[in-house]
């Protein structure tokens, strides 16, 4: 959409900006311009001042003007922000030309259209014709004001019902086709005339991410078949890239809500009432592409969750087959499998509203999830089938594009592969064992017999590598910087020189490695630097050589070590808490980190007592002596 840049400045000048936003976050009057605590990060002295064409945050550098702020703060899309700002300053925006005016004018008709049906389904609902849905709708759990947050309505018995009483409102029949209400009732005759699309089903609308109505879904009352019916493509309603629910569970994600993707209507209607409002469902076919991309704009990390039965299982496969080629290190997902053939629907309505939280909390991340998808039912007791199995785990990480991610899934598939098979006894499929304070272990790595372990020595040569990256890698310091200073250090050389480096970074003007350990030697603490950056027992990321990329996971692989498992839950609450507040993207990636240290934590990789000899690098890989 190309506006005409007068339009657009007129638009920024009518749009007071300390009132577009002071309803995010408390201003004070400061001079000419206002000033608050940044909607953008995390902070308790306000650096973020807002000018009356522009804002700006003189601690994390947020930038921009009421546009710019609204997509940020609200997630909107420039011309969703654009509408927003023109329909509030009382303002049309522009049409560029008459091609797309007219789409537009039919889309609004469209949309007025489905609205004028809707309205016709849901009083249809509360009148004597309505009654057995009614019944049908509470007696399956659904509270009155449910009902009518969904828009849930009746169809009617159909013969043109609808079409007669819509045209007391000036649609006419062929604008109902085009809604999708209506079809041909022979497409070869049309002198057969029109046919309605639903009749004798509850109807669902179905609605777009700002909550117009697009189409509907139709259930049947009880059994028959089908038992749910779509209505079909339509210049609005497209349905490989929809979602059920997606306008409401939008505002549930800005509010912190976890992003659930479950298969049913029925579900997503559920798992909302019962307080679980990032709920959303695909329109009755398999998740697409377009559905996860869309699903990835609102959460780093949505859950995935299939029904209890085969169905369930070979859509999980299918899905976790799609996510694969999407995946990056902003981008992930999480799968919650139902057992005993439920879905969120039955398991709330057996279990009540708290039901569904142990299953949301046991859901796995995809690189475990894939492990049991990919290796359920197949032997592994011979070199042989263990090389077919390899060889799967292998392939699917291959199909990864993120080159560190790709080599990290591998890491972790095989890993797994060769802790599970290394003992010739070892049953197959994952074994559990207890986790201290945390249930279950998710995935199960034998505890293989060792001598004791010199912790305070471990932990010092992890402290010493962690800082080496540091040394060689100075640019990492921004990002690590606050971890950093939260990190329970050895005490000696390894705090002194963690001192030593953050004073450096306060006011250093570039930063490199050599200017870094300059200034440490002329400070007199070469002789700490030398030993930190010893060759011998020295990880690959610490080496100056190391991609930068190489160097952060090395760095973030030693802070978990370091940080320990409750730390690690701590730091994740609060960036979650932080990001839940700002939406701010530096919290985002924190919140992404920390899972991934935690997950690892958890398979098992950081577990201390697995530490046997020399630490190994965050490259190392086990997997290499398979079979
Ligand atoms: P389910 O049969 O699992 O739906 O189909 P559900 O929501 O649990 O149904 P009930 O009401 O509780 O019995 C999952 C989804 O698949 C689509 C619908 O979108 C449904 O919500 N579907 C199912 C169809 O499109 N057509 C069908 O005939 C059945
Ligand atoms: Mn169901």
């Amino acid at each position: 959409m190309a506006l005409p840049p007068a339009f657009l400045d007129e638009l920024r000048a009518r749009t007071p900006l300390h009132g577009l936003i002071g309803r995010k976050t408390r201003l004070a009057r400061n001079g000419r311009q206002w000033k608050g605590c940044c909607p953008f990060h995390n902070e308790k002295t306000p650096s973020f001042y807002v000018y009356d064409d522009h804002f700006h945050c003189f601690g994390c550098g947020a930038h921009g003007d009421a546009l710019t702020f609204l997509m940020r703060a609200e997630g909107a899309s420039f011309p969703e922000a654009v509408e927003r700002l023109a329909a509030e300053a009382g303002m049309e925006v522009p049409k560029p030309t008459p091609q797309v005016a007219a789409r537009e004018k039919r889309a609004r008709d469209l949309h007025g259209v489905l609205a004028a049906a809707e309205a016709a389904y849901r009083r249809r609902l509360f009148l004597p014709e309505g009654r057995a849905a009614l019944d049908y709708l509470r007696k399956r759990g659904l509270s009155d004001e449910t009902i009518a947050r969904f828009g849930l309505g009746w169809s009617g018995e159909g013969r043109g019902a609808l079409a007669a009483e819509l045209k007391a409102e000036g649609i006419e029949p062929p604008q109902l086709v085009a809604a999708g209400l209506m079809k041909p009732r022979d497409p070869d005759r049309p002198e057969a005339g029109l046919s309605d699309m639903f009749f004798g089903r509850v109807m669902f609308p179905i609605r777009d991410r700002r909550g117009r109505t697009i189409s509907f879904g139709g259930r049947i009352l009880g059994d028959g078949q089908p038992k749910y019916v779509n209505g079909p493509e339509t210049e609005l309603f497209h349905k490989r890239q929809g979602l059920y629910g997606l306008d409401l569970a939008r505002e549930g994600a800005f509010r912190g809500a976890a992003l659930l993707v479950v298969e049913g209507y029925m579900d997503v209607i559920a798992l909302h009432q019962a307080g679980f409002s990032g709920a959303v469902a695909p329109l009755g076919t398999a998740l697409t592409a377009e559905q996860l991309e869309l699903i990835w704009q609102l959460s780093p990390e949505p859950v995935l969750c299939f029904d209890g039965d085969a169905a369930g299982a070979r859509a999980a496969a299918r899905a976790a087959d799609l996510a694969l080629p999407l995946l990056s290190p902003e981008r992930s997902l999480k799968l919650a499998t139902l057992t005993g053939g439920e879905d969120p629907d039955t398991l709330l309505r057996k279990g009540g509203p708290r039901a569904f939280q142990p299953v949301l909390d046991a859901a796995k991340p995809l690189s475990a999830a894939l492990y049991d998808l990919l290796t359920a039912g197949r032997p592994r007791q011979t070199p042989e089938q263990r090389t077919v199995l390899r060889n799967l785990l292998e392939e699917a990480a291959r199909r990864i594009p993120d080159k560190v991610l790709s080599g990290d899934y591998r890491r972790t598939l095989l890993d797994r592969l060769f802790a599970e098979t290394r003992r010739p006894f070892a049953p197959a499929g994952p074994r559990r064992r207890p986790w201290p304070g945390r249930g279950e272990r998710p995935m199960g790595i034998p505890n293989p017999p060792r001598a004791p372990i010199d912790l305070p020595g471990i932990q010092l040569e992890r402290a010493r590598n962690l800082l080496a990256i540091l040394l060689r890698h100075p640019l990492l310091l921004p990002e690590v910087e606050e971890s950093l200073m939260t990190l329970d250090l050895p005490e000696g050389d390894c705090r002194a020189l963690r001192t030593a480096m953050l004073d450096w970074l306060a006011a250093a003007e570039t930063l490199d490695s050599a200017a870094l350990t300059g200034h440490l030697a002329q400070c007199g603490m070469g002789n700490a630097v030398n030993w930190a950056t010893r060759a011998t027992g020295l990880c690959a990321a610490a080496h100056p050589a190391a991609q930068p990329k190489e160097a952060l996971d090395g760095w973030w692989y030693f802070f978990g070590l370091l940080r320990g498992e409750a730390e690690l839950l701590d730091d994740l609450a609060r960036a979650e808490r932080r990001l839940a507040e700002t939406f701010d993207p530096d919290a985002q990636r924190q919140v992404i980190r920390l899972k991934g240290v935690l997950d690892a934590f958890r398979s098992g990789e950081f577990d201390p007592a697995l530490d046997e000899g020399p630490v190994p690098g965050p490259k190392a890989s086990r997997a290499d002596t398979i079979g």
